[in-house]
């Protein structure tokens, strides 16, 4: 039955490719072939290769009854599609298969993740019915389900639990979920010896409507240089001041982890990427000893022009964790300078109150550069990326120095979208210094080495390659600037 499914997945994703349009088509990320993907899910390293699975819907560029998507990679930059791992097929999947995680035991690679049914209409969240679930594989290919590990919740109240993170800890499997009951989130822990039989452990984290939301989404917690850090997809906080300005959040608390099962915060909540589209993001644990990290590089009910070309959604970048207090940092992970092809080097210096056309142009580049503060009088500075000849689209990333914030503007980005969300520098601070990654739908922004970052899609036309550095009202100093072709890997 599942195999059967299966094979009927894989000739609709094959029936769609040649329809499939590529004008929004992403480069060096990953995307799936055809359909529509959410969630990263059950990132693991098996084998010696990163596996990488996402929430897909092979039969359209909507979203539907989930599956899970595969591809794998050596190096974190080259990905191969691998065929789809899960349908959903059995009646407490039948509705889809939902986020979870993956774990190598006895070099046999696992899966747990939920499964979904819909007891009323499709679509009624208020009418569902959610279990966890477990399937395995020995090649790391083909996936025998396994049946369901937990039936019901530790409340009988709780409908929505979901998103299994399975990790190793003191020689056991723990288990992270998140749930909501009534209308308050949870952070529900569960442990086990073999995978297959858990025992409930404790609420780790209790939160309130207000201000912690309705329910927290895709928890992931780790260690991280000495802490724990509780990474979770928050849904219902109020937007307040500058941030959390998406319809959902991705943010985190470090804190602390202790045998029984109980979190205690002791930092701030952040939000963890500032940019329109970074949702669901979990980590892994690289051979190497690094936290890396991966979001699902849209949000839920945003404008995706891709979807008339028959498939839609991203994973952003794979980025490098690292702690500086209570607060993370994210780096671009270093594999990633083997996407660099031909460097330019700019020499601008100056700009007073015009553009100047940059001599490297593209959809697919990288810029290294740093905007001097100290040296400027502009009311804001920046470069304009993406543009079009007639100057109707760009998107702009720019000092303003009355408000003393980043900005990234997406009001002229192309098909869709708009808004801006911006960053804050500090009152002392002389430099900014800047990596930027853009690709044929999209801007990562790592701001002073990944004290922030800002990713959101774009859907400029693709003829509109041109970028520039701009100034208004007053100079803005740029100093050298270094830009690189970035491979088009068309994964
Ligand atoms: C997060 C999420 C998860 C759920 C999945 C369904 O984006 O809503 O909570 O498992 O997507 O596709």
């Amino acid at each position: 039955m599942h195999a059967a499914l299966l094979d009927e997945a894989h000739r609709a994703i094959e029936k769609k490719l040649p329809e499939r349009g590529n004008d929004y088509r992403l480069g060096y990320h990953l995307s799936p072939p055809a359909g529509w993907m959410n969630d990263p899910n059950g990132l693991v390293f098996f084998r010696g290769e990163y596996h990488m699975f996402y929430q897909h819907h092979p039969y359209s560029a909507q979203w539907g009854p989930m599956h899970w998507g595969h591809a794998k990679s050596r190096d974190l930059v080259h990905w191969e599609h691998l065929p789809i791992a899960l349908a959903p097929s059995e009646p407490y999947d039948r509705d889809g298969c939902f986020s979870g995680s993956a774990v190598v035991a006895d070099d046999t690679l696992y899966l747990i993740y939920t499964g979904h049914q819909w007891l009323g209409e499709t679509r009624n969240d208020e009418q569902i019915r959610q279990v966890q679930c477990l399937a395995s594989s020995a090649d790391g290919i083909t996936f025998t389900k396994q049946g369901v590990v937990l039936q019901t919740p530790p409340d009988p109240s709780i409908m929505h639990w979901r998103d299994p993170k399975v990790w190793r800890r003191d020689g056991q499997w723990w288990m992270a979920l998140g749930a909501r009951q009534g209308d308050d989130p949870q952070l529900l822990l569960y442990r086990s010896a073999d995978l297959h039989h858990w025992e409930y452990l404790s609420c780790a984290l209790q939160g309130r409507r207000e201000p912690d939301g309705y329910m927290w989404e895709c928890p992931d917690i780790f260690e991280l240089d000495g802490c724990d850090v509780f990474l979770y997809s928050p849904q219902g906080l109020k937007p307040c001041g500058y941030d959390n300005w998406n319809l959902y959040q991705n943010s985190y608390r470090t804190g602390r982890l202790d045998d029984s099962g109980q979190f205690t915060p002791c930092g701030e909540l952040h939000e963890l990427d500032h940019g329109h589209d970074f949702y669901a993001a979990q980590t892994l644990l690289a051979p190497d000893g690094r936290r890396l990290l991966w979001a699902w590089m849209d949000m839920w009910e945003s404008p995706m022009p891709s979807q008339a070309q028959h498939w839609c959604g991203a994973l952003s970048l794979p980025r490098e964790l690292s702690r500086d207090g209570d607060r993370l940092r994210m780096r671009p992970a270093r594999e990633l300078t083997a996407l660099r092809q031909s460097q330019t080097l700019l020499q601008i210096d100056e700009v007073a109150s015009t553009s100047h056309v940059l001599d490297v142009q593209g959809a697919l580049l990288e810029f290294e550069l740093e905007l001097d503060l100290a040296g400027s009088s502009a009311e804001r500075f920046g470069l304009a990326l993406r543009c079009s000849e007639d100057g109707r689209e760009r998107t702009l990333l720019y000092f303003d120095a009355m408000a003393r914030r980043l900005v990234l503007d997406r009001q002229y980005s192309g098909a869709g979208v708009s808004g801006v969300r911006s960053v804050p520098i500090a009152p002392g601070q002389t430099r900014i210094a800047l990596r930027v990654f853009l690709d044929r739908s999209s801007i990562e922004v790592f701001v002073d080495d990944g004290a922030y970052t800002l990713s959101s899609r774009i859907y400029p036309r693709p003829d509109s390659l041109l970028a520039s550095a701009f100034a208004v009202n007053g100079t803005g100093c740029f100093g050298s600037m270094s830009a690189w072709r970035l491979a088009d890997l068309q994964i």
